[in-house]
């Protein structure tokens, strides 16, 4: 099993980490420093998707500085004030070990790496990743980094892959009091098409959210619990913001794909449905080293707008699932008209970053005519920085995938991944990039 230290934020963890002979990064500081913002009730209502171009106090952006060095910082503080809570500190380091390394799986197209990542001293969270490398490649791959909500056990019925330790959805198949059992391998294989990923020429990086932080109100069991050193006032279930601590999740991942000579750092993508969709996307919009974000039917709190009439409202989601959110999120139920920004504001902190919004025409409680609006919304932004975003104006007809920087795709059936839609995901990112060079 080889280890390596891959992080440092901190002064005396970097002098810890040199002792102990890691390679390190250090992550320049950002000279943002977010105003006190108001009270939400003190906030004017705004009926339109906010512009994104225009700063809370009403200045226009004028130049790419003022968008990349004023305007992304406030807004990057203001989701987090308002909306989704505050993403926990990057920790002192990221440890890798892998744990073991399979040159021949799906038949020797594939290399399988398992790797633990120790996300900070004891106590902190372990992922455990799952890479499925294409062999045989000149070039390093570019990966898709996804959350799943089950386990990577269910991508693949390869037993040498270990069961998600953590707790897990009762949905999930295969699956007992919450836990996983031999019967949940390959349970959602279908939904995953491994071979297809690898045969074009992309790996995938996968990871459970549980390991995290599992999914439930009443319940810390990972990142939060960790953070409040057994101090309950600081894990407080409607005021935790679970997204956010999923999308630092993403970063950590991302911290170690990064230094894998088999994979293309600067092609680094972050995938996921639903409600991991809504993860990606948010995990991009912090992340620049994130090259293209696909939220796949992300919805409310995701890709569809918060003013939006059809589908799952803030009001909803707040009560459904109050530890997703921040309490900020919450004075918004009855007026999300006053949110200072809309999910446009989201995508445009990706600029000038690939995003693909991808729906369904059955899944109306994701709004697939609202996530096209605030694409619309979005557009501009990116024709501030020079490129194309949304090319067409109008919703395109079922199964045709538009847009260049920002793409649309919208399909029949209902809430789901499957094999076809990651036919659409890597055609997205074969139009950005090309195919990859095998
Ligand atoms: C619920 C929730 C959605 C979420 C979805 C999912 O339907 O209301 O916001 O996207 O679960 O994650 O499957």
């Amino acid at each position: 099993m080889k280890t390596s230290c891959l992080k440092i934020a901190a002064p005396l963890a970097l002098l810890g980490c040199l002792l102990a002979g890691c390679h390190t990064t250090v992550q320049p500081r950002s000279v943002y420093r977010p105003p006190p913002f108001p009270e939400a009730a003190a906030l004017p209502a705004q009926p339109s998707l906010p512009d994104p171009l225009v700063m809370f106090d009403g200045r226009r952006v004028k130049s790419r500085a003022q968008w990349f060095h004023e305007r992304r910082p406030e807004l990057k503080a203001l989701f987090q004030h308002y909306m989704y809570g505050a993403l926990p500190p990057r920790p002192a380091f990221v440890r890798a070990s892998h744990e073991a390394v399979y040159p021949d799986f799906l038949g020797g197209k594939a290399t399988l790496k398992l790797v633990s990542l120790q996300t900070g001293p004891p106590g902190a969270p372990q992922i455990d990743l799952m890479l499925v490398v294409p062999n045989g490649r000149r070039a390093p791959a570019p990966v898709f980094l996804a959350m799943n909500f089950c386990g990577n056990q269910a991508l693949t019925a390869d037993p040498r892959v270990p069961l998600a330790r953590g707790w897990l959805y009762d949905f999930c198949p295969g699956c007992s009091n919450n836990a996983a059992t031999g019967a949940a391998r390959g349970s959602q294989a279908a939904d995953w098409p491994l071979e297809r990923i690898v045969e074009r020429g992309y790996a995938l990086a996968a990871f459970c959210s549980s390991d995290i932080d599992s999914d439930r109100a009443n319940v810390s069991d990972g990142l939060y619990a960790w953070l409040a050193n057994g101090d309950p006032a600081r894990n407080n279930p409607t005021n935790r913001g679970t997204l956010v601590a999923w999308a630092w999740g993403f970063h950590r991942c991302v911290d170690y794909l990064v230094t894998d000579l088999d994979l293309d750092p600067r092609r680094v993508c972050a995938l996921g449905h639903s409600r991991n969709a809504k993860t990606a996307l948010l995990a991009a919009a912090l992340d620049e080293r994130i090259a293209i974000a696909f939220p796949h039917q992300a919805g409310c709190g995701g890709s569809a707008p918060s003013r939006g009439t059809v589908g799952e409202s803030v009001q909803r989601i707040n009560t459904a699932f109050p530890h997703w959110f921040n309490a900020e999120f919450k004075q918004f139920n009855d007026a999300p008209d006053r949110l200072p920004f809309d999910q446009n504001g989201l995508v445009a902190l990706c600029a000038p970053r690939a995003v693909l919004f991808s729906a369904a025409q059955g899944d109306q409680w994701a709004n697939p005519a609202g996530q096209f609006e605030v694409l619309r919304a979005t557009e501009p932004v990116y024709r501030f920085l020079g490129v194309e975003g949304l090319t067409a104006k109008k919703i395109p007809p079922i199964g045709r995938l538009v847009g260049g920087r920002l793409g649309y795709y919208l399909r029949e059936g209902k809430h789901s991944m499957t094999a076809g839609d990651w036919e659409v995901f890597m055609d997205f990112a074969d139009r950005q990039w090309g195919q990859p060079r095998q």
